[in-house]
């Protein structure tokens, strides 16, 4: 199969690349060359920047599958140690290569001492993702060897088991409490919850209910192929930079609240519904007048279409977690009910805006007890395995080139210089006043 393009007259053709499940793609690697011409396609609606093994999605019908394995049924039956290691070494792991992997994820969780020090620097105010960001990207301070394959893989497995231990000590810093240490003896999650919700006082119990939820929720977000983090994360990884690099960069772009800040934004805006007497219809309004720049958040994607797989499950797990734990959350009725009125309005229905994963995971993080400003931070968690398995292929692709997007110059034609003339007096006799660049 061949795409033909006709520009100016003359004819040109591009192989044309077929997924596995029949994506077609046209190769445009050559088009510049051939043609002198580039794609423009701001935002990357319509581009492929890689070919990938890892995640595949069909945002029509609602489809997500890692490695091949629907989300439904890996959320159900896995776990999240077991997710990382299908994502990162394209296989599920088999019980002997599991207890390695969970072995070396516990073993790795301490942080270097004097890492743990950086925390002190920080004001209290700084926002975790902000903390989660610079840490990562610290550990190649500690680390820098990461060259070799095995080193490269040792510093995959430092790396997914630290960031826990960052992420539960931002927690800690931000709330005043001590820093509580990894303990041997638990899983990723409960560690994690340990390190999240333990104080020195009295012994911490973790709750199997919370246990299931958080390792449902990191499930959830481990990998999504070329979002905006996940392809930050290749940009910055094509110039060769280390992996601790690449992923901080990932964790910067995944903060802002079109991306994964949006979990932290939905539960703000159900607290403004909330306390403004729960007037779903004017929210909606507002999110349709384009004179506003309001936007439901948690609404809404890029690529899914008619249905966020992993909005259906949260929502189930939502209702399920809360009633478990005893707790009456009247934010998730709120949720509900701005899903049922948005979802009736014409505006919605026309540009297929669906609640997205960011709409009910929030729901789920409050009810564990974490505050609004570490949301992110869990989501940044659970990309992780996405996220390094992204940067892996990436490296390993022998047709991979560092990433140099093009651009259309729409700015001035040449014109002559003419240097400011220093010297030039007012009438006055005093120096003319620089202009104030940007007043
Ligand atoms: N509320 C109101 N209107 C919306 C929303 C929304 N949440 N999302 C999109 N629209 C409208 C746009 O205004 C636009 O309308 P128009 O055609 O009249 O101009 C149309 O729907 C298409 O929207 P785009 O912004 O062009 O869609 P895009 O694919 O670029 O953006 C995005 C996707 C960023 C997710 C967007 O839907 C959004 O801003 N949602 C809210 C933030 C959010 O929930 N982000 C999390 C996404 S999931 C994730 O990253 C993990």
């Amino acid at each position: 199969m061949d795409a033909k393009l006709i520009l100016n007259g003359s004819e040109y053709e591009f192989p044309v690349i077929v997924g596995t499940e029949n994506e077609v793609g046209i190769d445009f690697t050559k088009l510049r060359s051939r043609t002198g011409a580039i794609g423009l396609d701001p935002g990357f609606g319509n581009t492929g920047s890689c070919t990938s093994s890892i995640t595949f999605i069909d945002g029509e019908k609602g489809i997500l599958r890692y490695r091949g394995y629907p989300i439904e049924e890996v959320a159900e039956s896995a776990s999240f140690e077991e997710v990382c290691f299908l994502l990162i070494f394209g296989h599920l792991p088999t019980p002997k290569e599991l207890f390695a992997f969970r072995d070396q994820l516990t073993h790795h969780s301490m942080i270097h001492e004097s890492l743990k020090n950086f925390f002190e620097d920080f004001p209290p105010t700084a926002h975790p993702m902000m903390i989660l960001s610079a840490m990562v990207a610290s550990l190649s301070a500690f680390y820098p060897r990461s060259v070799e394959p095995r080193e490269v893989d040792l510093n995959i497995v430092r790396l997914l088991a630290k960031a826990k231990t960052i992420a539960a000590f931002s927690f800690k810093r931000s709330i005043g409490q001590p820093f509580v240490y990894p303990r041997n003896d638990l899983s990723y999650t409960e560690n994690f919850l340990h390190m999240l919700f333990a104080v020195p006082a009295e012994p911490y119990i973790v709750s199997p209910v919370v246990d299931r939820a958080l390792n449902l929720l990191l499930i959830l977000h481990a990998d999504h192929e070329q979002n905006c983090s996940t392809a930050t994360v290749r940009v910055v990884g094509s110039s060769q930079a280390n992996l601790f690099a690449s992923v901080s960069a990932g964790i910067s772009a995944l903060w802002g609240p079109l991306h994964g800040g949006a979990n932290q934004r939905v539960i703000e805006m159900l607290e403004q519904i909330r306390d403004d007497g729960m007037d779903y219809r004017k929210y909606v309004n507002l999110a349709k007048d384009k004179d506003s720049s309001f936007r439901l958040m948690g609404f809404g994607h890029r690529v899914y279409k008619n249905f966020d797989p992993r909005a259906t499950i949260l929502k189930k797990a939502a209702d399920e977690m809360l009633a478990e734990l005893g707790i009456d959350d009247p934010l998730l009725e709120i949720a509900k009910h701005l899903e049922e009125v948005a979802l009736e309005d014409e505006y919605f229905l026309e540009r297929k805006l669906y609640p997205n994963v960011d709409f009910y995971s929030g729901i789920l993080y409050r009810a564990m007890g974490l505050p609004t400003d570490m949301f992110t931070v869990m989501f940044a968690l659970g990309r992780l395995p996405g996220w390094i398995a992204q940067w892996k292929e990436s490296r390993e692709d022998p047709a991979a080139r560092i990433s140099r997007p093009r651009q259309i110059y729409l700015g001035e034609a040449l014109r002559p210089f003419e240097p400011l003339d220093l010297r030039a007096k007012s009438p006055e006799g005093v120096p003319t006043e620089p202009e104030l660049v940007g007043v």
